[in-house]
């Protein structure tokens, strides 16, 4: 839905297949969420550099990162948890327009955000990675003293304490970084990407 009147959709001169073909590799999102410290952002920014070395172009999309800029007037609540949310599912949309291969890390807490940004791309372009840290490995590691501040009543509705987090239901993939050293949880989306014809 659009609140703007009198606009036209523009049509590129080059299709999105054509911009794939010429990066040699499909364009996707793999969408990260899970709590706070879980690592989504430490699997991701390793994939990218993994794809990288292998000179396969991808680009990391980052909850803190982006709320500095693109969505610097969005706080917490569940509203602008949802429009932040709306917010990168459109701009990931563009880059797969663009042949990129795509990384989001947010939290993404709500199953509805989550699938309203699946539901706006094609089928095979969204893929649900569940890092299924559990909350007392995030709350150990607390690396940002985040959950000790938000223990202690100082920072309101923070995920997994007083606010909520919905696992996904049919993630593609599901990584516990508790259980396995961050190489493997690399290789494990690697090779989701080459088994399923992504990369190749
Ligand atoms: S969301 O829920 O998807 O809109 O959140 P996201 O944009 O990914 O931002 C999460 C990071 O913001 C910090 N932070 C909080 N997280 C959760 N709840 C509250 N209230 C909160 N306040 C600040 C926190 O550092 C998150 O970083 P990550 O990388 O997930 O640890």
């Amino acid at each position: 839905m659009t609140k703007s009147e009198n606009i036209t959709w523009h049509h590129s001169q080059v299709s999105k297949e054509q911009r794939q073909a010429l990066n040699h590799h499909k364009s996707v999102v793999l969408w990260f969420t899970g709590l706070s410290g879980s690592g989504k952002s430490t699997i991701a920014n390793a994939v990218e550099k993994a794809l990288f070395d292998q000179q396969i172009g991808s680009y990391v999309l980052d909850g803190d990162n982006m709320r500095f800029g693109l969505n610097s007037n969005l706080g917490f609540s569940a509203e602008d948890r949802e429009e932040n949310i709306r917010r990168i599912g459109e701009v990931a949309k563009l880059f797969v327009d663009a042949g990129v291969i795509t990384l989001t890390a947010f939290i993404s807490p709500y199953r509805a955000d989550r699938d309203k940004v699946r539901e706006n791309l094609e089928a095979d372009e969204f893929i649900e990675v569940f890092v299924d840290t559990p909350l007392e490995v995030c709350e150990q590691r607390d690396v940002k003293q985040l959950y000790a501040k938000a223990r202690r009543g100082e920072i309101k509705g923070f995920t997994g304490i007083d606010a909520p987090y919905e696992a996904p239901l049919n993630p593609e993939i599901t990584i516990d970084t508790s259980k396995q050293p961050l190489a493997d949880s690399v290789k494990q989306v690697l090779t989701y990407l080459a088994d399923h014809n992504y990369v190749s």
